[in-house]
């Protein structure tokens, strides 16, 4: 497992994150053996959000760990908010209260890493910064970031804010690419030239903010995995399946391996509540695609490379 810095804090990172979306799928048995692999497996950082399972996860992960402090030590929890019935919220307000919450179901004291979920355009940024500030002075939260956010959102909150935001959480994966897509057409009259993402890529990197990749496995919004989808992705299972053969691995350590390769240190969020799947996904952790093979997976999902 490779682990990294992020920047401005004392956090040492793995680079592969376990995603908690899907928890409550799980027993409490299946949910305890999953989170014992990849702790095994050398996880240390633990993806929720308030929103999950309507608190269902957060509560689960808890009860299946038997959480305490000696296991509480041995981790470092992320939690999320904003997303409520029909809207999003960075009222301070609700902030504050979502904190709690996630504090009493994940039965600890403090967040590790504390995310905005969705942007919200009521915000109200001296309000949301209230919040910030309230729960760090208080030690309910070390370190803050966002979620779905573009440079120019994240620019807004950090000017009212002396909390560094660390870390901003984004689709991406092999067939989910617009965070690169623009950077790599740059200039031409073609739909890969359109810039969605505001150049958060390119932002991050002069920031030192830690990009998070959320779904590596799906396509479109939650639309099942493309691995072993041929009739859709024929092309690129294909060049997946080959280099799976090549570094030994299996097409779900490649999918990993090619955010993992991307020099800024993203880390990626495996969302699989099948422990083996998890620990095919963990050793994606640190493979050295070659230049060549990461842009010619780009292709293969059907990117055109000027
Ligand atoms: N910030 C945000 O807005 C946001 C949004 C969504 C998610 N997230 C975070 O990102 C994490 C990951 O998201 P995700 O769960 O959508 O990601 P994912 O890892 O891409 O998808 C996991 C799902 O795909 C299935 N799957 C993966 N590979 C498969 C394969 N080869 N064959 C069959 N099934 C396969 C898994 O089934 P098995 O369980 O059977 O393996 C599981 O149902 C979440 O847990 C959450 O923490 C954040």
């Amino acid at each position: 497992m490779k682990y990294i810095h992020i920047s401005g804090t004392d956090l040492t990172v793995s680079n592969i994150v376990m995603g908690c979306m899907r928890l409550n799928s799980l027993s409490k048995a299946e949910a305890e053996r999953l989170i014992r692999t990849a702790m095994e497996e050398g996880i240390n950082l633990f993806d929720h959000a308030d929103i999950y399972g309507g608190g269902n996860c957060e509560e689960l992960f808890a009860e299946a760990v038997g959480m305490n402090p000696s296991i509480r030590d041995q981790m470092l929890l992320q939690s999320k908010c904003s997303i409520r019935d029909g809207y999003f919220d960075f009222s301070k307000e609700y902030i504050l209260s979502a904190v709690d919450g996630c504090l009493k179901r994940l039965r600890t004291d403090h967040l590790d890493l504390f995310l905005l979920h969705r942007p919200d355009p009521l915000m109200e940024p001296d309000e949301t910064a209230e919040a910030i500030e309230s729960l760090h002075t208080s030690g309910k939260v070390r370190y803050f970031g966002v979620s779905n956010q573009n440079p120019m959102q994240i620019e807004l909150l950090q000017k009212y804010t002396r909390q560094k935001l660390i870390v901003d959480q984004l689709q991406m994966s092999m067939v989910h690419t617009p965070v690169f897509d623009s950077g790599l057409a740059v200039n031409m009259k073609i739909d890969q030239s359109i810039d969605r993402t505001g150049g958060i890529y390119e932002y991050s990197r002069l920031k030192d903010i830690t990009l998070q990749a959320w779904s590596p496995f799906q396509k479109g919004y939650f639309e099942g995995p493309f691995l072993g989808d041929y009739e859709r992705y024929g092309k690129l299972n294909q060049m997946i399946d080959s280099l799976a053969g090549k570094y030994d691995v299996t097409n779900t350590a490649i999918a990993v391996a090619w955010l993992t390769r991307v020099p800024s240190n993203i880390q990626v969020i495996l969302g699989t509540t099948n422990p083996q799947r998890l620990k095919d996904g963990c050793s994606g952790s640190d493979i050295p695609l070659t230049r060549k093979e990461w842009y010619g997976l780009y292709a293969a999902a059907g990117n055109m490379i000027p």
